[in-house]
């Protein structure tokens, strides 16, 4: 069940009578549990009660009781010996009456009347396995309302299949606005009388909704007429009461889709919640998914929460707006200068969807401004703030129209706050006319359009906002003098995903710097773009973005642009990860980058600890790997930096799979046990060394070939490789066909063989290096040290080495992916004397020898995260230890002071060196 199918059955729960043998079940039941569960519980078979309530085993124990009784129930669930033995995460006690609970996690509780718990399901979202952030468990309104309104569109759609058209689709978005504002209206006094809207349509239509979609479109039209024009615009006297809203949501086609009885009577339901709760921020980023069909059940959750908001724009510009408002204590003139300078910012989000970000910001600008003219003794002045200084462009018609509704509402509501109802009624309609949010592609705009410089540009000529074609990019709003702060969270789309448009604008935005954007997320190009705009008008932006443009193979490709036109990095979040709704969100990574041309105020960088604690730090420069040091860009060797051996990728067996072999297929070929142990291997791949399960290949050295070829299975598997190697479509796999016995190389090992897989996921705390024997054989799908001396598996099983692979190899996905040429070859190690070596080479035996003594346990099982030995972290930890004590003479206390060192220690192995052409082609994996 999804959030919004929990909060109907609770609602639908909360309005049937009290039953209080049977609320406990159906409490549960509204949470997702099945039948079955149930069923063992009311069996007394799953139920751990000690109370007679119902408690079940790591989740809730509840308990209904006599009127009055609330208090001291929850008391006794609180201390009851089951409740702590099930582990319960809540307690719950009700009469029907009262209701009371508490997350015993976090101490939170719930005390309302019984009918109202249903506006507290966010709380218990946990026990349905949906774990989220304060804003959503509090959004119970948002949740609610976007479920009601989700209802009626799928109904409306059913009735009037061709409003769901592409054609049709933007009127059937612009219905969805002007519903939400009436409803918003009609809660909020800016429709003359509470529930106007509701009861007029309730009145008005018939109970067969034969003529909803009639009453509705004249409400609409009378919206769109000054009260002067009303009784020429053949407006019934009915609709009088309606004021003129204008502004465009109202102007255009009246249409109305035809409404079934249900879809009336959901309408009127929808009416009846309480709209003044509505929350802009996150409302917007649910709605929106109320009209796209693959993410309606998703509820818009992946949306930027307003946390993650604030790391842009805080840093971006709010933090010294209020470093201004601290300086300017109670001084009128100074206050009154940043009113003025406040008011002449413009925020531009070119990826804006429902226009979360722009609302945050006018928010916590308005918060600021009330700060200002309390202190000037003017707390009811009007907002000198525009609200179209916050423009936006989204490519989909419904969060464009939805952003636009969004930043109306957060006006008005910030009005009401600062100023007053009265006040901010008085000023509120008719709306303004200006379009300041743009549907269409950003990449494809010119966003000097939307944000021209300031005091320049074309007036628009349009009359109204909604109307105006949401394509026009033209864009005048006097602002001399005033800033422009770029923010967003631009679509990621990496490698692989994206769609044949987005490659087609990648193309458009890199293609005249020749650079191969195959490689870039679609993101790249909002940074492009952004600095494009900077170098004709003055601005700084920062974005959310993947943390994968930080990483590998994209920084070379991309920064060394942006860095050229003079920006630099101004601040930066590291890598985070995405938290909204983690079911929805799992494996997200994200950092925060802005730029500025700005050289006045040093860089800071900030990182997030996995308990959510925040640190920053001033920094004298920031590089594109988001870590403090000079601008440098990691690119392929052909060999290692300093002393380590060279790391080489395994064998490719080019075979068609007929020289490897399963377990079973060796005693199909029919070998002696003599030619079994010459001509059979055991050969490793990734996923064969971390789950500890070889395969087995034909391993023939020439001189073997006679003897080998008399086996008919072996000979039979020869030629099936000769026969797919002369079908190769390249010369190279055609050659091989000449010695079609052998794998395309035959790397193997004297003494003994370090294996690396190529890829490991990011959750294991350290890389799966690993020590194989002579005669095993590393294939293509890992890299391989042969004969390298002991202690370079200390450093590849070193944190140091793990957060240099995580930066300058980046990922695949939630996997990190290993490379000789741009991982190991540049991983820079000091020099390193004897003892350093001994001591490193205890080391490895040291990890080695542990992971021996939890045999058969499998590699990826001993580096499971939440199961890692004791035994095996204290080796990895001696391990870090002494090599850490050899790169600074004691712990790095962090991965941030570790990046920091490996790339100081970078630049001076590589200073000098440049990459020769020749590196550059013999570097290939
Ligand atoms: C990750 S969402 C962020 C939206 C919003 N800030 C939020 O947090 O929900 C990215 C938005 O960019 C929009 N988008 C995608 N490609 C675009 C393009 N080429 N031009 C403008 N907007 C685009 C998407 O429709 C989506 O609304």
């Amino acid at each position: 069940m999804n959030a919004v199918e929990i909060e109907e059955a609770v609602s639908a729960l909360a309005e049937k009578p009290f039953d209080r043998a049977e609320f406990p079940y159906a409490f549960l039941e509204a949470f997702g549990n099945k039948q079955t569960t149930l069923k063992r519980l009311r069996s007394g078979a799953s139920n751990k009660s000690d109370l007679g309530g119902v408690l079940q085993t790591n989740n809730i124990h509840i308990a209904t009781c006599d009127p009055g009784q609330v208090t001291v129930t929850l008391q006794a669930l609180k201390a009851s010996p089951a409740t702590a033995r099930a582990k319960a995460k809540f307690i719950l006690a009700t009469d029907g009456d009262s209701f009371e609970a508490e997350d015993l996690t976090s101490g939170e509780t719930v005390a309302c009347a019984y009918r109202d718990f249903p506006d507290h399901f966010g709380f218990f979202l946990p026990l349905a396995g949906i774990t989220t952030v304060k804003q959503i468990r509090e959004s119970s309104f948002d949740i609610k309302a976007t479920g009601r309104l989700n209802r009626l569109y799928v109904e409306l759609l059913k009735d009037n299949p061709e409003w769901g058209t592409a054609a049709r689709r933007p009127d059937m978005n612009h219905f969805m606005a002007r519903l939400i504002f009436c409803f918003f209206a009609e809660n909020t006094d800016i429709f003359s009388r509470p529930l106007l809207f509701t009861s007029t349509v309730q009145t008005m239509s018939a109970s067969d909704s034969s003529n909803t979609h009639e009453v509705i479109s004249t409400i609409f039209r009378a919206m769109n007429v000054k009260a002067a024009d009303r009784a020429a615009g053949g407006i019934p006297r009915w609709a009088d009461a309606f004021p003129y809203v204008n502004g465009g949501l109202f102007s255009g086609s009246a249409e109305v889709p035809r409404f079934s009885r249900i879809a009336r009577s959901y309408l009127l339901h929808i009416g009846s919640l309480d709209w003044k709760k509505i929350n802009p921020d996150i409302f917007g980023s649910m709605i929106q998914a109320v009209a796209e069909d693959e993410e309606r059940g998703a509820l818009g959750m992946h949306y930027t929460s307003v946390p993650n908001i604030l790391k842009v724009l805080n840093p971006l510009f709010l933090d010294d707006l209020r470093e201004r408002l601290a300086e300017a204590g109670d001084n009128p003139r100074k206050l009154l200068n940043l009113r003025n300078r406040m008011a002449k910012i413009r925020v531009f989000d070119p990826a804006c969807g429902s226009g979360n970000f722009l609302v945050i910001a006018y928010k916590e600008m308005r918060a600021i401004e009330a700060e200002i003219n309390r202190r000037r003794g003017e707390a009811d002045r009007r907002s000198d703030i525009p609200l179209t200084n916050f423009r936006g462009i989204e490519l989909r018609n419904f969060p464009a129209e939805i952003a636009r509704l969004a930043l109306i509402i957060a006006e008005f509501q910030c009005d009401v706050l600062y100023r007053g109802q009265k006040e901010a009624l008085q000023d509120f309609l008719p709306l303004d006319t200006e379009n300041w949010i743009i549907c269409g592609n950003a990449l494809r705009l010119d966003w000097l359009s939307i944000c021209p410089l300031t005091g320049t540009g074309v007036k628009l000529q349009a009359d109204d906002l909604f109307s105006t074609p949401l394509d026009q990019a033209q864009m005048d709003f006097e602002n001399e003098g005033g800033e422009t702060y770029i923010c967003g969270n631009p679509p990621y789309a990496g490698k692989g995903k994206k769609t044949p448009q987005q490659i087609e604008d990648m193309e458009f935005i890199f293609g005249p710097f020749g650079v191969k954007h195959g490689y870039i997320d679609y993101v790249g190009c909002w940074f492009m773009k952004a600095v494009e705009y900077g170098a004709r008008a003055k601005s700084a932006f920062a974005f959310v973005t993947t943390n994968s443009l930080c990483q590998g193979h994209q920084v070379p490709l991309l920064w060394p642009l942006l860095f050229r036109t003079g920006y630099r990095i101004s601040f930066a979040y590291t890598s985070f990860k995405w938290a909204n709704l983690a079911s929805h969100n799992a494996g997200v990574t994200v950092v925060v980058i802005g730029l500025s041309a700005e050289t006045r105020k040093l860089p800071r960088i900030f990182t997030v600890s996995a308990d959510g604690a925040q640190l920053s730090k001033e920094v004298s420069n920031i590089n594109a790997y988001l870590v403090a040091g000079p601008n440098l860009f990691v690119e392929k060797r052909s060999d290692p930096l300093g002393g380590a051996a060279s790391m080489d990728l395994g064998n490719m067996p080019y075979d068609g799979g007929h020289l490897l072999l399963e377990r079973h297929e060796i005693a199909e070929l029919g070998l002696t046990e003599d030619l079994e142990k010459k001509l059979i291997r055991r050969i490793y791949g990734s996923k064969e060394f971390i789950s500890d399960n070889p395969r087995y290949c034909l391993w023939i050295e020439d001189s073997m070939l006679v003897e080998a070829s008399k086996v008919p299975g072996v000979a039979k598997r020869i030629e099936a490789v000769r026969a797919m190697r002369l079908k190769s479509p390249d010369n190279g796999g055609r050659a091989l066909a000449a010695r079609p016995h052998q794998m395309r190389e035959m790397y193997e090992a004297q003494h003994h063989t370090i294996i690396m897989p190529r890829t490991s996921s990011e959750s294991r705390p350290y890389l799966p290096v690993g020590l194989l024997d002579a005669r095993s054989i590393v294939s293509s799908e890992a890299f391989a040290l042969f004969n390298a001396p002991i202690w370079q598996v200390s450093i590849i099983a070193s944190r140091l080495h793990l957060v240099w692979i995580a930066t300058v190899c980046g990922q695949l996905e939630t996997r990190y992916r290993y490379s000789n040429v741009l991982g190991w070859n540049t991983f820079p190690v000091p020099p390193l004397t004897a003892k350093n070596k001994a001591d490193l080479t205890r080391c490895a035996e040291d990890i080695l020898l542990t992971r021996e003594a939890h045999y058969p346990a499998t590699v990826a099982e001993l580096y499971d995260p939440e199961s890692m030995p004791a035994d095996l972290r204290a080796a990895h930890e001696r391990n870090d230890e002494v090599l850490e004590r050899i790169y600074i003479g004691r712990r790095f206390k962090n991965d941030t002071e570790r990046l920091e060192k490996l790339f100081e220690l970078y630049a001076k192995m590589t200073a000098g060196q440049g990459t020769t052409k020749k590196q550059k082609a013999k570097a290939t994996a």
